[in-house]
């Protein structure tokens, strides 16, 4: 018989890992804690952006027309119980407010909901990024938790899927990597996971510490590519190099590659920064702080970045905000997303902003985040409203729409016609050609 599968926290991992069950083939049943959320996905709504999620849900949601059916959601935790052979957890772990650490108690709730009423055979499979020596530790409350007791076992899946790309990378992952204490969950895995292995999707098989480190070892070296390119964009700067011609030489090393070489105002959103900071925090708890001391360097690199942005903007407005209008295109931590968590973007506009200076933003999607975790700043529905009277315009959030603006029609609009490229993607050559004084992080001025 197919196995039954439930999944625990309804975000964007949980969400889209319901949905991509549901389009495997297995029967699924979603549970949150926030009521809302249970009753906007059962009606095949998603409350966030992701491209592709909401066809995906509403192809699998019980009750809607043509659906197949195989999706539920439920607030019940006896039902998920009941119900599940395998259960993931995918709730989420945000940095714990002035620590370094992750706030563990989403992970901790879940699982002790779920263990007591467990009293059948499961697989309790954990997703969300934890720090390293939790699964074990969990390992033995579910057991000593669940009335099913030795028949319970815990199996680490971490997930590496990117916002924008959500439903892509849980369908077709670029590897499956698993951390089990026995070879029973090893086989439920690989029959949950029969698909994307048949396709080719190598299936890595660890056990629970290697697998909880894959994940942070691998947002770490991610976010260390990254600020690595911003600081050859500070010294480019100093030197009168050209950054985006730098990336694209070494990027040709199929050792070094292209990828994540773009330099600009830095990362953001809810995963990469909390998570190096997490690293670092378990790591002096184990006594191996050293081995982590450079991401203090990635971290302080990255938030340099945003300073930096403010320094420019500051600058081409004469040395002062007081007076001046700063248009602000993208409040989003990266395009094809409406999260703004940890948004360079918005953390520049809120910097000017405190400054004196009159921030309006626009972003084609992140305008309700936004407003709501930056209720001060002005908002404009299009990008040439926003550009409407400023003074110089930033470009932060590299959404495509940007690329696509016309600079004569944004140069008719503004008091002068100045932009700063924070995310080094538009071309400078077309925006000088009709008038502009355009400036972008780590390229020659002019
Ligand atoms: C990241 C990882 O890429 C995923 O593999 C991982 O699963 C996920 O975190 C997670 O831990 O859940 P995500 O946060 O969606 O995914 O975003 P990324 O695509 O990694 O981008 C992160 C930030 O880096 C963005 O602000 C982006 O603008 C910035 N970035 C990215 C750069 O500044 N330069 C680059 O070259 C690439």
């Amino acid at each position: 018989m197919a196995l039954k599968i439930t999944v625990i926290g309804t975000g964007y991992l949980g969400a889209t890992h319901a949905a991509a069950m549901a389009e495997l083939g297995f029967e699924v049943l979603g549970l949150d804690v926030v009521p809302e959320k249970i009753e906007t996905l059962s009606r095949g709504e998603v409350p966030m952006y992701e491209p592709g999620l909401e066809e995906l849900l509403r192809k699998h949601v019980a009750g809607l027309e043509g659906s197949t059916g195989r999706l539920r959601f439920t607030t019940s935790w006896q039902e998920v119980a009941d119900f599940g052979d395998v259960h993931f957890v995918c709730v989420n772990t945000p940095q714990k407010h002035g620590e370094y650490a992750c706030d563990m108690s989403y992970v901790e709730s879940a699982f002790s909901s779920l263990a007591p009423l467990l009293r059948r055979p499961a697989l309790v499979v954990g997703k969300s990024t934890v720090p390293v020596g939790s699964a074990a530790r969990l390992a033995r409350l579910l057991t000593g938790l669940a009335p099913a007791g030795e028949d319970v076992e815990l199996a680490w899946n971490p997930e590496f899927l990117r916002e924008g790309f959500a439903v892509e990378d849980t369908l077709h992952p670029d590897r499956i990597v698993v951390g089990v204490g026995g070879e029973r969950a090893e086989k439920l895995l690989r029959e949950v996971y029969a698909t994307p292995i048949g396709e080719g999707s190598p299936f890595v098989v660890a056990d629970y510490p290697t697998a909880e480190l894959v994940k942070t070892a691998a947002n770490s070296f991610l976010a260390t590519k990254i600020s690595f390119i911003n600081a050859m964009a500070e010294v480019c700067e100093a030197a009168d190099g050209d950054v985006v011609k730098l990336a694209e030489a070494i990027g040709h090393d199929e050792r070094i590659g292209k990828k994540f070489l773009r330099a600009g105002v830095g990362f953001g959103g809810g995963c990469l920064p909390k998570d190096i900071r997490a690293f670092m925090a378990r790591a002096g708890e184990l006594g191996a702080d050293q081995a982590l001391t450079f991401l203090r360097e990635v971290d302080s690199i990255n938030m340099r970045r945003r300073a930096h942005m403010v320094e420019l903007a500051r600058e081409s407005v004469g040395g002062s905000f007081l007076g001046q209008r700063v248009a602000v295109l993208g409040a989003t931590f990266k395009p094809d997303s409406d999260d703004v968590r940890d948004s360079p973007a918005l953390n520049v506009a809120g910097q000017i902003h405190l400054q004196g200076g009159q921030v309006t933003v626009y972003d084609p999607k992140g305008m309700d985040n936004a407003r709501r975790l930056f209720p001060t700043l002005a908002y404009a529905p299009s990008a040439l409203e926003a550009c409407r009277g400023a003074h110089v315009v930033l470009h932060l959030t590299e959404w495509a729409e940007f690329r696509q603006l016309d600079p004569v029609a944004i140069a008719d609009v503004v008091v002068e016609p100045r932009l700063l490229d924070g995310r080094n993607a538009l071309d400078p050559a077309v925006w000088r050609a009709a008038g502009w004084t355009f400036r972008a992080m780590g390229r020659p001025q002019a």
